[in-house]
Protein backbone atom coordinates (compact mmCIF):
# COMPACT_ATOMS: atom_id res chain seq x y z
CA UNK A 1 0.00 0.00 0.00
CA UNK A 2 1.03 3.51 -0.85
CA UNK A 3 1.65 6.18 1.93
CA UNK A 4 -0.49 9.36 2.14
CA UNK A 5 1.94 12.05 2.88
CA UNK A 6 1.71 15.75 3.20
CA UNK A 7 4.98 17.93 2.62
CA UNK A 8 5.98 21.65 3.12
CA UNK A 9 8.41 23.06 0.89
CA UNK A 10 9.92 26.10 2.24
CA UNK A 11 11.38 27.39 -0.42
CA UNK A 12 14.03 30.19 0.60
CA UNK A 13 12.16 31.08 3.50
CA UNK A 14 12.85 31.59 7.02
CA UNK A 15 15.88 32.41 9.03
CA UNK A 16 16.81 29.86 11.67
CA UNK A 17 14.50 31.65 14.63
CA UNK A 18 11.52 31.56 12.11
CA UNK A 19 12.80 28.46 11.36
CA UNK A 20 12.58 27.12 15.06
CA UNK A 21 9.29 29.15 15.69
CA UNK A 22 7.25 27.84 12.70
CA UNK A 23 8.46 23.73 13.97
CA UNK A 24 7.06 24.42 17.53
CA UNK A 25 3.94 25.67 16.78
CA UNK A 26 3.51 23.46 14.16
CA UNK A 27 4.48 20.58 16.42
CA UNK A 28 2.30 22.11 19.48
CA UNK A 29 -0.58 21.96 16.86
CA UNK A 30 0.01 18.55 14.74
CA UNK A 31 -2.83 16.79 14.56
CA UNK A 32 -3.28 12.95 14.74
CA UNK A 33 -2.64 11.54 10.78
CA UNK A 34 -2.27 8.62 9.02
CA UNK A 35 -0.39 10.66 6.98
CA UNK A 36 3.85 11.22 6.90
CA UNK A 37 4.41 15.09 7.64
CA UNK A 38 7.34 16.23 5.67
CA UNK A 39 9.01 19.57 5.92
CA UNK A 40 12.27 20.97 3.79
CA UNK A 41 13.59 23.98 5.13
CA UNK A 42 16.84 25.91 3.65
CA UNK A 43 19.98 24.05 3.77
CA UNK A 44 21.16 26.39 7.00
CA UNK A 45 17.89 24.92 8.62
CA UNK A 46 18.57 21.83 8.33
CA UNK A 47 20.23 21.48 11.44
CA UNK A 48 17.86 23.40 13.47
CA UNK A 49 15.24 21.61 11.81
CA UNK A 50 16.20 18.07 12.77
CA UNK A 51 16.96 19.41 16.74
CA UNK A 52 14.14 21.18 16.52
CA UNK A 53 11.99 17.81 15.49
CA UNK A 54 14.03 15.14 17.52
CA UNK A 55 10.72 14.62 19.78
CA UNK A 56 8.55 14.77 16.54
CA UNK A 57 7.07 12.79 14.04
CA UNK A 58 7.92 15.30 11.84
CA UNK A 59 10.40 14.16 9.38
CA UNK A 60 12.80 16.91 7.73
CA UNK A 61 13.81 16.86 3.64
CA UNK A 62 16.43 18.63 1.78
CA UNK A 63 15.13 20.97 -1.36
CA UNK A 64 18.29 20.05 -3.61
CA UNK A 65 21.71 18.27 -3.56
CA UNK A 66 24.55 17.74 -6.56
CA UNK A 67 24.82 14.19 -7.94
CA UNK A 68 28.62 14.02 -6.69
CA UNK A 69 30.03 12.78 -3.18
CA UNK A 70 32.15 15.42 -2.48
CA UNK A 71 34.96 17.92 -4.90
CA UNK A 72 35.00 20.70 -6.76
CA UNK A 73 31.42 22.18 -6.93
CA UNK A 74 31.61 25.72 -5.14
CA UNK A 75 28.06 25.96 -3.73
CA UNK A 76 26.80 22.52 -3.86
CA UNK A 77 25.54 20.32 -0.92
CA UNK A 78 26.21 16.20 -1.38
CA UNK A 79 23.72 13.45 -0.19
CA UNK A 80 26.83 12.25 2.01
CA UNK A 81 26.68 15.82 3.73
CA UNK A 82 22.95 15.16 4.25
CA UNK A 83 22.78 11.82 5.46
CA UNK A 84 25.70 12.81 8.44
CA UNK A 85 23.48 15.51 9.61
CA UNK A 86 19.86 13.09 9.66
CA UNK A 87 18.73 14.01 6.23
CA UNK A 88 18.04 11.48 4.22
CA UNK A 89 15.09 12.71 1.93
CA UNK A 90 15.49 15.10 -0.89
CA UNK A 91 13.40 16.96 -3.30
CA UNK A 92 14.55 16.63 -6.78
CA UNK A 93 13.66 18.36 -10.19
CA UNK A 94 11.34 20.83 -8.96
CA UNK A 95 9.92 23.48 -11.45
CA UNK A 96 12.21 26.28 -9.76
CA UNK A 97 15.17 24.56 -10.25
CA UNK A 98 14.38 23.70 -13.79
CA UNK A 99 13.36 27.12 -14.75
CA UNK A 100 15.66 29.07 -12.98
CA UNK A 101 18.74 27.10 -12.37
CA UNK A 102 19.01 25.23 -15.75
CA UNK A 103 18.25 21.93 -14.07
CA UNK A 104 17.44 19.41 -16.72
CA UNK A 105 15.83 15.57 -17.19
CA UNK A 106 19.34 14.03 -17.79
CA UNK A 107 20.96 16.53 -14.91
CA UNK A 108 18.05 14.88 -13.08
CA UNK A 109 18.47 11.51 -13.65
CA UNK A 110 22.34 11.88 -12.52
CA UNK A 111 20.64 13.48 -9.15
CA UNK A 112 18.06 10.80 -8.90
CA UNK A 113 21.02 7.86 -9.33
CA UNK A 114 23.01 9.01 -6.66
CA UNK A 115 19.93 9.35 -3.85
CA UNK A 116 19.03 5.95 -4.61
CA UNK A 117 22.17 4.74 -4.30
CA UNK A 118 22.66 6.72 -1.21
CA UNK A 119 19.82 4.99 0.12
CA UNK A 120 17.74 8.21 0.41
CA UNK A 121 14.03 8.84 -0.57
CA UNK A 122 13.27 11.13 -3.36
CA UNK A 123 10.20 13.14 -3.99
CA UNK A 124 10.40 13.91 -7.63
CA UNK A 125 8.62 17.23 -8.98
CA UNK A 126 7.88 17.67 -12.52
CA UNK A 127 4.35 18.98 -14.78
CA UNK A 128 4.01 21.15 -17.48
CA UNK A 129 4.15 24.52 -17.96
CA UNK A 130 0.71 26.74 -19.01
CA UNK A 131 1.64 26.76 -22.75
CA UNK A 132 2.19 23.28 -22.81
CA UNK A 133 -0.91 22.35 -21.06
CA UNK A 134 -2.62 25.22 -23.55
CA UNK A 135 -1.58 23.43 -26.74
CA UNK A 136 -2.53 19.83 -25.29
CA UNK A 137 1.20 18.50 -24.88
CA UNK A 138 0.76 18.20 -20.83
CA UNK A 139 0.33 14.17 -21.23
CA UNK A 140 3.61 13.98 -23.77
CA UNK A 141 5.52 16.50 -21.53
CA UNK A 142 4.88 15.15 -18.39
CA UNK A 143 5.50 11.28 -19.96
CA UNK A 144 9.16 12.65 -21.11
CA UNK A 145 9.77 14.37 -18.15
CA UNK A 146 9.20 10.62 -16.30
CA UNK A 147 10.97 8.71 -18.69
CA UNK A 148 13.97 10.70 -19.31
CA UNK A 149 14.81 11.34 -15.40
CA UNK A 150 13.04 8.64 -14.02
CA UNK A 151 12.77 4.80 -15.89
CA UNK A 152 16.24 4.90 -15.79
CA UNK A 153 15.45 2.80 -12.47
CA UNK A 154 15.32 -0.91 -11.55
CA UNK A 155 11.86 -1.57 -9.88
CA UNK A 156 13.32 -1.97 -6.42
CA UNK A 157 14.47 1.68 -6.65
CA UNK A 158 11.15 2.61 -6.85
CA UNK A 159 10.41 1.62 -3.07
CA UNK A 160 11.96 5.27 -2.15
CA UNK A 161 10.70 7.56 -4.68
CA UNK A 162 7.63 9.77 -4.19
CA UNK A 163 5.90 11.15 -7.17
CA UNK A 164 5.13 15.10 -6.84
CA UNK A 165 3.06 16.31 -9.67
CA UNK A 166 3.32 20.14 -10.02
CA UNK A 167 1.69 21.96 -12.79
CA UNK A 168 4.13 24.92 -12.94
CA UNK A 169 1.21 27.52 -14.37
CA UNK A 170 -0.90 26.60 -10.47
CA UNK A 171 2.86 27.21 -8.24
CA UNK A 172 2.64 30.25 -6.49
CA UNK A 173 -0.02 31.46 -8.52
CA UNK A 174 -3.31 31.09 -6.83
CA UNK A 175 -4.31 28.52 -9.28
CA UNK A 176 -5.01 25.26 -8.67
CA UNK A 177 -5.48 22.16 -11.03
CA UNK A 178 -9.20 21.37 -10.48
CA UNK A 179 -9.51 18.40 -8.59
CA UNK A 180 -10.42 16.52 -11.80
CA UNK A 181 -7.47 18.06 -13.37
CA UNK A 182 -5.70 16.14 -10.86
CA UNK A 183 -6.96 13.35 -11.10
CA UNK A 184 -6.94 13.01 -14.63
CA UNK A 185 -3.27 13.43 -14.26
CA UNK A 186 -2.10 11.07 -11.60
CA UNK A 187 -4.18 8.71 -13.11
CA UNK A 188 -2.15 9.05 -16.41
CA UNK A 189 1.13 8.84 -14.68
CA UNK A 190 0.19 5.54 -12.62
CA UNK A 191 -0.89 4.42 -15.78
CA UNK A 192 2.79 5.19 -17.76
CA UNK A 193 4.03 3.82 -15.04
CA UNK A 194 2.43 0.69 -15.01
CA UNK A 195 2.85 0.05 -18.42
CA UNK A 196 6.59 0.91 -18.01
CA UNK A 197 6.72 -1.20 -15.07
CA UNK A 198 4.08 -3.19 -13.97
CA UNK A 199 0.89 -2.40 -12.09
CA UNK A 200 2.04 -3.33 -8.73
CA UNK A 201 4.60 -1.13 -8.48
CA UNK A 202 2.63 1.71 -10.04
CA UNK A 203 -0.18 1.38 -7.48
CA UNK A 204 2.27 1.38 -4.50
CA UNK A 205 3.88 5.21 -5.68
CA UNK A 206 2.83 7.93 -4.09
CA UNK A 207 1.85 10.88 -6.49
CA UNK A 208 1.49 14.04 -4.91
CA UNK A 209 -0.15 17.28 -5.86
CA UNK A 210 1.56 20.82 -5.64
CA UNK A 211 0.23 23.91 -6.80
CA UNK A 212 -1.55 26.67 -4.53
CA UNK A 213 -2.71 23.91 -2.43
CA UNK A 214 -4.45 25.66 0.21
CA UNK A 215 -6.66 24.88 3.63
CA UNK A 216 -9.98 25.90 1.46
CA UNK A 217 -8.94 23.13 -1.47
CA UNK A 218 -6.81 20.47 0.30
CA UNK A 219 -9.99 18.28 1.01
CA UNK A 220 -11.09 18.03 -2.30
CA UNK A 221 -7.93 17.71 -4.25
CA UNK A 222 -6.79 15.26 -1.52
CA UNK A 223 -10.10 13.24 -2.04
CA UNK A 224 -9.03 11.82 -5.61
CA UNK A 225 -8.33 8.44 -5.72
CA UNK A 226 -4.87 8.85 -7.12
CA UNK A 227 -3.53 11.68 -5.10
CA UNK A 228 -2.16 11.02 -2.35
CA UNK A 229 -1.34 14.06 -0.36
CA UNK A 230 0.31 17.47 -1.62
CA UNK A 231 3.61 19.51 -1.52
CA UNK A 232 2.77 22.71 -0.22
CA UNK A 233 4.55 25.74 -0.98
CA UNK A 234 3.04 29.26 0.54
CA UNK A 235 0.31 27.38 2.69
CA UNK A 236 3.71 25.50 4.37
CA UNK A 237 4.98 28.68 5.94
CA UNK A 238 1.96 28.88 8.37
CA UNK A 239 1.14 27.06 10.90
CA UNK A 240 -1.88 26.97 10.91
CA UNK A 241 -2.75 26.63 7.14
CA UNK A 242 -0.56 23.83 7.18
CA UNK A 243 -2.00 21.92 10.27
CA UNK A 244 -5.70 22.50 8.28
CA UNK A 245 -3.72 21.13 5.59
CA UNK A 246 -3.15 18.03 7.08
CA UNK A 247 -5.80 17.24 8.74
CA UNK A 248 -7.42 17.39 5.20
CA UNK A 249 -6.14 14.38 4.15
P1 LIG B 1 2.61 26.85 -3.78
O1 LIG B 1 1.85 25.94 -2.85
O2 LIG B 1 3.09 28.11 -3.13
O3 LIG B 1 1.87 27.09 -5.06
O4 LIG B 1 3.96 26.07 -4.18
C1 LIG B 1 3.89 24.76 -4.61
C2 LIG B 1 5.27 24.23 -4.71
O5 LIG B 1 6.04 24.67 -5.54
C3 LIG B 1 5.68 23.17 -3.77
O6 LIG B 1 6.88 22.60 -4.15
Amino acid sequence: MRTQIVAGNWKMNKNQDETENLLSELSAKLPDSHATVIVAPTFVNLVTSKNALHSSTIKVAAQNMHFAENGAYTGEISSDMLLNIGIDIVILGHSERRSLFGEDDELLAKKVKTAIEKQMTVIFCFGEELEERKSDNHFSVVESQLKNAMFGLDEKSWQHIVLAYEPVWAIGTGETATPEQAQEMHAFIRNTISEAYNPTLANDVSILYGGSVKPNNAAEIFSKPDVDGGLIGGASLKADDFVEIIKAI
